[in-house]
């Protein structure tokens, strides 16, 4: 699938988020090895540390239908462009990069930007 493709399914997922704390809805699409896609969106909750973000929902969703490698997520909100993950989103995403590594898709000012991971998160912690 296309990164144009991707970040759509991003913005569609981003509808379907439950903030009503921050009022700063996320949407997320992840790219796996065998060509799947699955999305994800933020949840909040009064306890707001339980907060999960649209990344790390889309990556759980893609866990459980059994994906191991990750090659590229979209992430999109309609309130910022240029949207990055987080940093335990981005710890969580390098656990599943796939060998060639991971793109970070993102709407730029003009237009998509790619960045890998690895520049997102130079030396991520592994054991
Ligand atoms: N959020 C994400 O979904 N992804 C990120 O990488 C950063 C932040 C969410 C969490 C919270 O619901 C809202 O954005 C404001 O922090």
């Amino acid at each position: 699938m296309n990164y144009e493709k991707m970040l759509e399914l991003a913005e569609l997922a981003a509808k379907n988020a439950y903030v009503p704390y921050s009022e700063f809805p996320v949407g997320a699409c992840v790219l796996c090895e065998s060509g799947n896609t699955y999305a994800g969106c933020n949840f909040e909750n009064s306890s707001y540390g339980l907060t999960i973000c649209a990344e790390r929902n889309a990556v759980g969703t893609a866990i459980a239908n059994g994906e191991r490698k990750i090659k590229a997520i979209a992430i999109f909100s309609p309130n910022k462009k240029n949207c990055t993950p987080c940093g335990a989103c981005r710890q969580v995403l390098s656990e599943f990069q796939s060998d060639e590594g991971l793109d970070v898709i993102l709407q730029g000012d003009e237009g998509i930007k790619v960045t890998p991971l690895k520049v997102l998160l130079p030396d991520c912690f592994e054991l």
